[in-house]
């Protein structure tokens, strides 16, 4: 999604500058084409050289540069932009944007470009409280410019509150959803389930897998980054929400079942990456169970099939972890739970499955048609799978 696709990145005079070549590095790796521009309160706090080491591109820091590369400065800018990014964003960057003034490079290229522009504001907590501050804040969203953060912390006045620059990956995970916006899934409603459900024993005991909802996590993330909506129904995994999607946090199978049942209505398709137990204890202890000698027996009942008995026309796909006969083994899951497509993967290679970050996964239609995927990250596999997601809404559609 950012590749090859040019962010202009304002940098304003906000102690958290220094966060901001953060930003510019993470966007340049992800192959973004990162110009930044910076105020001169911003060249107080941090060097430019340090943009143009990370960016490898050149930093404009003037008004009016006769060395520069561009021609009219903030014109050439604010028309390559596919998106422009000002991070931090001070009271005074705020101010001036919100009442149009064109005193600097940045603002004049943010009132010069057509591409959408996200404001991260970073100051102090009265600042930010101050009325002044909110009604340009509500300005700029009401003109459309995306606000993001700030986050509530430390800040370097000593004091605690709201008015640190929004997290890093939050600023570069807005752009990625902005910029998802034009994909080839703005529009539609994916719902993707992740991790591995947990079945009670007793209040302290349950019954566990080891998926960590990578899989699942990385499904919702390409998705919104292709503009989809995101449910992400996800079991209980050590991953942040990615930006942008709606989490429902359940735990056993049956709160999943419900979880995707409440969604399935407005889907266009569910992903089910998540590993759901199919089997629970059949009668839940109240009080923790004692040690005894010579062991226990528990009984266990099988859980609902989900992804079978989701009712409505939205593509439907499942994942297959399998150790033996995985063609064979995931085809007849596919038939069995009336599926578009299968995702089989083998989960007893070291790089692929359960808590990796590589699969291995071989796509199974609905056909019959079998296509054997290489070693890929689970952002590669996520990508191939809403491919075929595309493909299979692109002919219910026709
Ligand atoms: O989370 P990670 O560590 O990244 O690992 C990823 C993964 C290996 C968990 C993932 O890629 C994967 O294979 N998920 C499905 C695992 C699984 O439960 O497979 P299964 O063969 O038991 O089930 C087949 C399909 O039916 C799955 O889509 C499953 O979500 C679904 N199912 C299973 C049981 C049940 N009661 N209801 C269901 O809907």
């Amino acid at each position: 999604m950012l590749k090859d696709r040019t962010v202009v990145l304002g940098v304003t005079g906000s102690i958290a500058a220094y966060k901001a070549a953060e930003i510019a590095s993470q966007l340049t790796q992800s192959g973004a084409i990162v110009n930044v521009v910076m105020t001169e309160g911003a060249t107080q706090f941090i060097s430019p050289l340090t943009f143009r080491a990370l960016t490898g591109r050149p930093v404009v820091t003037e008004m009016f540069d006769v060395t520069s590369e561009y021609s009219v400065e903030h014109v050439s800018l604010a028309r390559s932009a596919d998106i422009v990014v000002v991070a931090p964003a001070t009271a005074n960057a705020i101010a001036k944007l919100a009442a149009g003034i064109a005193d600097d490079m940045l603002c004049c290229t943010v009132l010069a470009t057509r591409a959408p522009v996200i404001v991260a504001p970073a100051m102090e907590t009265n600042m930010y409280e101050n009325p002044i501050t909110q009604d340009n804040l509500s300005e700029l969203k009401e003109r459309g410019f995306v606000i993001v953060g700030p986050a509530a912390g430390w800040l370097a006045s000593g004091r605690e509150g709201p008015g640190r620059l929004a997290d890093i990956s939050d600023v570069v995970g807005t752009v990625r959803r902005v910029l998802g916006k034009q994909g080839d899934l703005a529009g539609k409603h994916i719902v993707v389930s992740a991790g591995g459900t947990q079945e009670p024993i007793d209040p302290v005991r349950c019954i566990v897998n080891r998926s960590s909802g990578k899989m699942g996590y990385a499904l919702a993330e390409a998705a919104i980054e292709r503009g989809a909506k995101v449910s992400l129904i996800t079991a209980p995994v050590s991953l942040g929400i990615p930006i942008g999607a709606d989490a429902m946090s359940v735990r056993t199978a049956d709160e999943m079942r419900q979880a995707l049942e409440s969604l399935v209505p407005t889907a266009d398709a569910v992903i089910m990456a998540a590993a759901v137990a199919d089997y629970r204890p059949k009668n839940l202890a109240r009080e923790k169970m004692k040690k005894r000698a010579g062991g226990i027996k528990l009984e266990l009942e099988s859980t609902p099939d989900i992804i079978g008995n989701l009712k409505g026309d939205f593509v439907k796909i499942g994942f297959a972890a399998e150790t033996t006969n995985m063609v064979e083994n995931a085809t007849q899951k596919l038939k069995e739970k009336r599926l578009d497509l299968i995702v089989a993967n083998d989960v007893t290679a070291a790089d692929s499955g359960f808590g990796t970050d590589t699969n291995r996964v071989t796509i199974i239609d609905s056909q019959g048609a079998v296509e054997a995927l290489p070693v890929l990250t689970k952002r590669q596999v996520a990508e191939k799978v809403l491919d075929r997601v595309v493909t299979l809404l692109t002919k219910t559609e026709s």
